[in-house]
């Protein structure tokens, strides 16, 4: 869902919570920051300061739950995100000279965004499907027994997109 009007989002955002259909809000916690990270594309203060507030849960619990989740961005994203699984079965397979050829095509270091916000590289955990070591995930797109000489092939893909 792309909304670009910060005020409207925040609506999406309350409508959201108003129709959750538990009783206890805090148990959503992490579907609600789902839903918000697809709306705003990424979890800043003061989106996370008004989650705690509607459902009644600590700035610092939900400060706590976006750091440690891999998933969840305090920092503007790219368009495109490049997760690399550096879990055990896709680092055993080489998963990390994989992520090291995305940081060098797209002149960036792990976690960090291309200027023009097109694509940004993360390094993520296991994503459940060691048997296609090692995957790189695109957004949804998942790309299995990924080498080093498929990835500018696989940024090709995105070159005019
Ligand atoms: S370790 Fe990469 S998918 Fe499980």
């Amino acid at each position: 869902m792309v909304i670009n009007d910060q005020s409207t989002k925040f609506a999406e955002l309350d409508r959201f919570i108003d129709e959750l259909e538990i009783s206890d809000k805090s148990s959503a916690l992490i579907p609600v920051l789902h839903h918000a990270q697809t709306l705003f594309g990424y979890l800043p203060q003061e989106v996370q300061s008004h989650i705690a507030e509607r459902l009644d849960v600590s700035v610092a619990k939900v400060y706590g739950v976006v750091s440690f989740y891999t998933f969840f961005t305090m920092e503007p994203r790219g368009r495109y995100n490049v997760s690399v699984c550096l879990g055990t079965a896709c680092f055993v397979a080489g998963a990390e000279a994989v992520l090291n050829e995305f940081e060098k095509q797209l002149g960036v270091k792990s976690g960090e965004t291309t200027e023009d916000f097109k694509f940004s590289v993360i390094p993520v955990r296991c994503v459940g499907a060691c048997s296609l070591a090692p995957v790189v995930m695109i957004n949804d797109k998942v790309y299995p027994r990924v080498k080093v000489s498929d990835v500018t092939e696989i940024l090709a893909e995105y070159k005019d997109a």
